[in-house]
C-alpha cells in the first residue's frame, strides 16, 4: 500500500500527524502500508518555488495514494495565480485524472447537536456529493484578466464540460446511488446556463442505463436552499465542480462541522486523492485547536475504495464513532456537557479506540 502524504499548509501538518498515527495503527497490525512524505500548495512553494513540484509529482504518480491535508494561506495570496497553493491542489486532481470527488455528509448521531440546524433536520441524515472536480470554469479557457477595447480592465472564466465528462461522472453517481437508496440528485442552473442544461441532457440519458434508480433534478439555488430545509430528502446528488465545491460545504454544516467532512478523489483506476473538504484554517493554524476527524475519516475512505480494505475503513469509523459517544469534542463540534480536546488529544483517543 504506496501512500503518498502531502501535509500542506496552515493546519495541514496538524491534522495529517493524527491521521499518519490512525495508519500507524493498521500498518503494525499487519498492512503493508508505505509512506513517503512531500510537500505541496504553499510549503512547495517555499522549498522548490512551485506549489506542484516534479519531486511531488514524481512521489504521487508512482503511490496508489495520496493523503493530503490542505494548502493555502494569506502569505500566498498575492503570489502570480500559477504559483499560489490552490493552483498545486488544481495540478494534482489533473495529474492524476481524479474526476470523482466523493464528498459524504454523515451526521454522527453523537452529534446531532452539534449542528446549526435542530436535530430533526439532521438526525438520520446520509447524502453522498459526488462532485465531478477536473472541469467546468475551474479549468476553461479562456481565462484571466485583460484590458478590453474600450480601455476598461476586465477579467473572465469559462465554464465548460464536454460530453464525456459529464457522461464518466453521471456513470460514477449512478452506480454509487445503485448501492444506496437508489436516489439521484442532478444539480445545475439550466435555466440559465447552457453548460449546464448540457448537463442536464447527457445525465438524463446516462439514466437510461440505471431504470433502477430515481433521477432528479435541482436547480442550484433550490438545492442550496432545500439543503437546509429538508436534507433527508436527498441519498446522492451529483453536480459540477463550482456548484459542488460550494454545496459540500454547505452540506458539512449538516454533519455538525466542516472539520467532519471527508473526501475522495477518484481516477478512471481508483487511484485516490484523500482530503478532508475543508482548507488550511490560517485562523485556527498552529494552535492545536483543528478537527482532525475528517482527515482520519479521509483514511477510511481510502482504505475503503483504492485498497478494497472494507474493515480497516469499518475499523477507523468504528473508532471516530466511539470517540464521540464517549463524550470527546474538538472545539468545532463543542457543546456544554461534553470534554473538549486539541487536535493531539483527539489523535491519541481515536488511536486508542482503535
Ligand atoms: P477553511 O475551510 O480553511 O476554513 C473555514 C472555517 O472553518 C475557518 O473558520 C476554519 O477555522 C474552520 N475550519 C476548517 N477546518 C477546520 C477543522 N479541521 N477544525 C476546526 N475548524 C476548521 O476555508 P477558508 O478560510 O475559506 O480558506 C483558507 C485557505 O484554505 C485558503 O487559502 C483556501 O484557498 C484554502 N482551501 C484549501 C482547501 C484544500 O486544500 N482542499 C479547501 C478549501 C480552502
Ligand atoms: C476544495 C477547495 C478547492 C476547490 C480550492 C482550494 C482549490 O475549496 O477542495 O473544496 O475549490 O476545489
Ligand atoms: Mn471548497
Amino acid at each position: 500500500m504506496k501512500i503518498a502524504v502531502l501535509s500542506g499548509d496552515g493546519i495541514g501538518p496538524e491534522i495529517i500527524d493524527q491521521a499518519l498515527r490512525v495508519l500507524e495503527v493498521l500498518r503494525s497490525d499487519g498492512l503493508p502500508i508505505e509512506t513517503e512524505s512531500a510537500p505541496l500548495g504553499g510549503a512547495a512553494y517555499d522549498q522548490y518555488g512551485a506549489p506542484y513540484p516534479e519531486f511531488t509529482q514524481k512521489i504521487c504518480r508512482a503511490a496508489e495514494a495520496v493523503l493530503l491535508g490542505a494548502v493555502g494561506g494569506p502569505q500566498y495570496d498575492k503570489l502570480d495565480r500559477p504559483l499560489r497553493p490552490e493552483r498545486g491542489l488544481l495540478g494534482i486532481r489533473k495529474d492524476l485524472g481524479l474526476f470523482a470527488n466523493l464528498r459524504p455528509a454523515v451526521l454522527f448521531p453523537e452529534l446531532a447537536n452539534a449542528s446549526t440546524l435542530k436535530p430533526e433536520v439532521v438526525s438520520g441524515l446520509d447524502i453522498m456529493i459526488v462532485r465531478e472536480l477536473t472541469g467546468d470554469i475551474y479549468f476553461g479557457e479562456p481565462r484571466g484578466m485583460r484590458t478590453n477595447a474600450q480601455g476598461e480592465r476586465e477579467a473572465l472564466n469559462t465554464m465548460i464540460y464536454s460530453e464525456s465528462e459529464v457522461r464518466r461522472i453521471a456513470h460514477v453517481a449512478f452506480g454509487i446511488a445503485m448501492k444506496r437508496k437508489k436516489k439521484l440528485c442532478s444539480v445545475d442552473k439550466a435555466n440559465v446556463l447552457e453548460t449546464t442544461e448540457f448537463w442536464k441532457e447527457i445525465v438524463t440519458h446516462v439514466a437510461l442505463d440505471y431504470p433502477q434508480v430515481e433521477l432528479s433534478h435541482l436547480y442550484v439555488d433550490n438545492a442550496a436552499m432545500q439543503l437546509i430545509r429538508n436534507p433527508k430528502q436527498f441519498d446522492v446528488i451529483v453536480t459540477g465542480n463550482l456548484f459542488g465545491d460550494i454545496l459540500s460545504d454547505e452540506a458539512s454544516m449538516l454533519t455538525g462541522s466542516i472539520g467532519m467532512l471527508a473526501s475522495a478523489s477518484l481516477n478512471e483506476s481508483k487511484k485516490g486523492l484523500y482530503e478532508p473538504a475543508h482548507g488550511s484554517a490560517p485562523d485556527i493554524a498552529g494552535q492545536n485547536l483543528a478537527n482532525p476527524l475528517a482527515t482520519i475519516l479521509s483514511v477510511a475512505m481510502l482504505m475503503r475504495y483504492t485498497f478494497n480494505n472494507e474493515s480497516a475503513a469499518l475499523r477507523i469509523e468504528g473508532a471516530v464513532k466511539k470517540v464521540l459517544a464517549q463524550g470527546y469534542r474538538t472545539a468545532d463540534i463543542f457543546e456544554t456537557g461534553m470534554k473538549k480536546v486539541s487536535c493531539t488529544a483527539m489523535g491519541d483517543l481515536v488511536v486508542a479506540a482503535m
